[in-house]
């Protein structure tokens, strides 16, 4: 089935924020961010900027009538800078105006006087000062300390991936209007609905009950919006319930660039033993989360690092330490992944560094180690597992063997262009970590002319859940899919959302969908064999007839659901999912939070231009785990969207912040993505088909943030093909893999000219 929003996505007519038609009387809001990282407010003056034309008011965090905090998991994250400013860009004021134009003079004219204080950039430096957002977690399985004396090889290293800003093509934003007794709708770009609604309650002091928040859809989230979404909606929602007008706040791009938080960079240390088979004994890691100046979602994200820890392997012997680290910085957050990329980028940096030091192909270590069902990950759950299934897919399909030789070949014949390939295989866990949020809910109306209106708390972004939604529906009442309608996320139809996240809306939310149908169905049917004197066994719909035992009897659809009215059953039905079985012990570090595993392999093949440091990413060849998908052309949407953001996090986005907390990389000129000319030349992706009872919706797989780490691959192919030009090359594992640091590689411990001539 093609994506429902298809149509008018391509004729521009899907509404996003900006194109809610304005009410006449809106105001517009900007905040006035700290210029500096951290320091004292000694002095604030705001009377210049209030005497400019258009000005309404200025609020300070004075103006918030309920508590002046935003922080979800750690109460640390003011909504307006009281005394001490913790990052660049930290809203200290809101400006609101009769145009955007006027509220950025007025901005202009704030003073603002900062004692300052010394400023933290590196998590290791915060880690040393005792700066840590919440205690260290450790996860284990085994004993590290006497298995290093079984392994034949031990290597030690170090690894780091940098932040990855999300890019959402619609920048943040929200837009408020006051209803009647003080109650707020909100409109907002966000991936979490009731997380708007729950902190706007809460600044404002108000019940949640007077708070309607509204999504339609968003233009893209990739987890920027499952949390920092709330404060632009929360900061107008402020401005409204002050002033009782409406008020709108969408983000410039360098705004949002500079304002909010983006994929934690994490700086870790690893130490990883092998036997002489290369059977991995034992690993260890510590990482050092970058959290920036509050917690936001980042002890979440640190938790889900530790789950990944050992990506698709089995190891025996673990222990993995993980610091969350207050930095001055924006607060870090949740970006597709959640923390998961980061833990596996450093056990494959431990493979890689190990087979390049016992003079193995990588491939061989990580195929002798990847997970089998009946295996226990370090934090206690059992695998069932496809790793195996999905590797030598892989290596039946592709060939790798012909393609090392291929790879041999071409270097050995050229001498300023190099050839390297990798293998990554994933194995990512589905469901929320923390167990409560595993639930969601879905309200269904079968109207009297027989259309259908589906809402849930899924919430839109791009990646077609709305579609799946209407698939499950269309499904089970085996109706014309026209004949439906998903509407808006609502936090007066759908209480207390999960936010769109951890890869687990399809699966929660059509789960919801499905139950809710199938009690109206079970309605239908009841009145069916009233009206036919037939068992209800007996009595099935498809494509809208009604059949008794198979047979048509002359009966659709539409006849059915006007009886239904006349017989008045309830024709609508609120449906709640819970998956069972999952359960978490922090204390212990064990349980089982995942509902099921996803796993894949990829197999990516580079050139690199030596004399210059370019390079094109040849191919990645994928075997990747569906389920059974339920919607192929979306999923591969999500493979190779999630493919390609995941190698610009590893090869061309660089985030920089000078030694003051400054963002460096503030705009589309100096902050690269991937555009057509970088993304992979081909993508081969073949369906790994398994057939379980999953807990996943119509027995399909999650599919939104896996492939984001088929990417890794990209970064050590990018090193192979070095390796070959230099094999004395010595470059850290360190991303992202600029040209520039392909380069260093190139040359580096050569002098040019030999590098040229060799
Ligand atoms: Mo997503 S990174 O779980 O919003």
């Amino acid at each position: 089935m093609k994506n429902i929003d298809s149509n008018s996505h391509l004729r521009g007519e899907s509404i996003y924020l900006d194109d809610v038609p304005l009410v006449a009387g809106t105001l517009f809001a900007v905040a006035f961010g700290s210029p500096h990282a951290h320091g004292k407010i000694t002095n604030l003056d705001l009377s210049q900027a209030e005497q400019m034309p258009g000005l309404v008011r200025i609020f300070t965090y004075k103006d918030v009538p309920g508590e002046n905090q935003i922080g979800g998991i750690v109460p640390d994250e003011p909504l307006l800078a009281e005394h001490h400013v913790h990052f660049q860009g930290m809203p200290v004021v809101l400006v609101v105006a009769e145009s955007v134009e006027e509220a950025k003079m007025a901005l202009k004219k704030i003073k603002i006087d900062i004692e300052p204080l010394p400023i933290i950039t590196d998590p290791r430096v915060a880690r040393e000062k005792g700066e840590l957002i919440v205690p260290p977690r450790t996860f284990k399985i085994g004993d590290v300390d006497t298995a290093w004396s079984q392994c034949a090889h031990i290597v030690e290293g170090i690894a780091e991936t940098n932040g990855q800003e999300h890019l959402y093509i619609e920048t943040q934003g929200a837009y408020t209007f006051p209803l009647e007794n003080g109650s707020i709708r909100i409109i907002s770009s966000t991936q979490g609905p009731t997380a708007v609604q729950r902190h706007a309650a809460i600044c404002l002091g108000i019940p949640m009950h007077k708070l309607e928040v509204d999504v339609t859809r968003l233009g893209g989230g990739f987890g920027g919006k499952e949390d920092q979404a709330s404060m632009w909606a929360i900061l107008c929602a402020l401005a409204t319930y002050h002033l009782k007008k409406p008020v709108k706040y969408s983000l410039d791009r360098m705004e949002d660039m500079r304002m909010t938080g983006k994929r934690n960079p994490y700086s870790s240390d690893f130490k990883i033993g092998l036997d002489k088979d290369l059977k991995i004994i034992a690993y260890e890691a510590t990482f050092h989360q970058n959290a920036g100046a509050a917690a936001d979602l980042s002890p979440a994200v640190l938790e889900r690092t530790l789950f990944h820890s050992t990506n698709s392997y089995f190891v025996p012997n673990v222990r993995a330490t993980a610091y969350s680290c207050r930095t001055n910085l924006p607060p870090n957050t949740a970006f597709r992944g959640f923390g998961g990329p980061q833990g596996m980028f450093v056990i494959e940096a431990a493979i890689h560094k190990a087979a390049e030091i016992i003079g193995v192909p990588a491939w061989e270590i990580q195929s002798k180690n990847l997970i089998k069902t009946g295996d226990e990950f370090p934090f206690g759950q059992k695998a069932e597992s496809e790793a195996n299934q999905c590797w030598q897919t892989a290596k039946e399909i592709f060939q790798p063997e012909q393609i090392e030789k291929d790879i041999e070949k071409f270097n050995s014949e050229n001498v300023l262009f190099k050839k390297g390939m990798s293998f990554m295989p994933i194995c990512f866990g589905i469901s929320f970590t923390k167990t409560p949020m595993n639930q969601a809910r879905a309200l269904v109306h079968v109207y009297t002319d027989g259309s259908i209106g589906v809402s849930t708390g899924a919430v839109e972004m791009g990646q077609s859940v709305n579609t799946k939604m209407l698939q499950v529906a269309a499904q089970i009442f085996s109706v014309d899919p026209d004949r439906i309608k998903i509407h808006s996320t609502n936090t007066f139809r759908i209480a207390n959302t999960s936010p769109s996240a951890a890869s687990a809306t399809a699966d929660l939310n059509g789960k919801a969908v499905e139950i809710a149908c199938h009690a109206i169905l079970a309605r239908l049917k009841t009145i069916t064999s009233e009206k036919f004197s037939v068992s209800i066994n007996d009595i099935s719909i498809v494509n809208e007839e009604v059949l008794i035992k198979g047979k048509p009897m002359n009966y659709n659809w539409l006849q059915l659901i006007q009886d239904g009215y006349l017989k008045r059953i309830a024709l609508s039905e609120h449906g709640h999912y819970a998956p069972p079985g999952l359960h978490y012990d922090a204390k212990i570090e064990k349980g089982h939070p995942f509902a099921y595993h996803v796993y894949g392999t990829a197999l990516t093949e580079v050139t690199v231009d030596c004399l210059r440091g370019t390079y094109v990413v040849d191919s990645v060849k994928i075997v990747h785990d569906f389920g059974t998908s339920m919607n192929f052309a979306v999923d591969r949407g999500q493979i190779e969207g999630g493919l390609v953001q995941g190698i610009g996090w590893m090869t061309l986005e660089e985030i920089v912040y000078d030694e003051n907390g400054r963002l460096r990389s503030n705009a589309l000129s100096t902050y690269k993505v991937p555009d057509i000319y970088s993304v992979p030349k081909n993508i081969d992706l073949h369906l790994l088909k398994t057939d379980k009872d999953n807990m996943a919706i119509l027995k399909s797989k999650a599919v939104g943030e896996p492939p984001l780490m088929y990417g890794i691959g990209t970064y050590f192919a990018l090193r192979n093909a070095v390796k070959a030009f230099n094999p004395d090359a010595e470059m850290a594992y360190s991303t992202p893999m600029t040209p520039e640091k392909v380069l260093m590689g190139l040359i580096g411990k050569l002098e040019t000219n030999d590098a040229i001539t060799k």
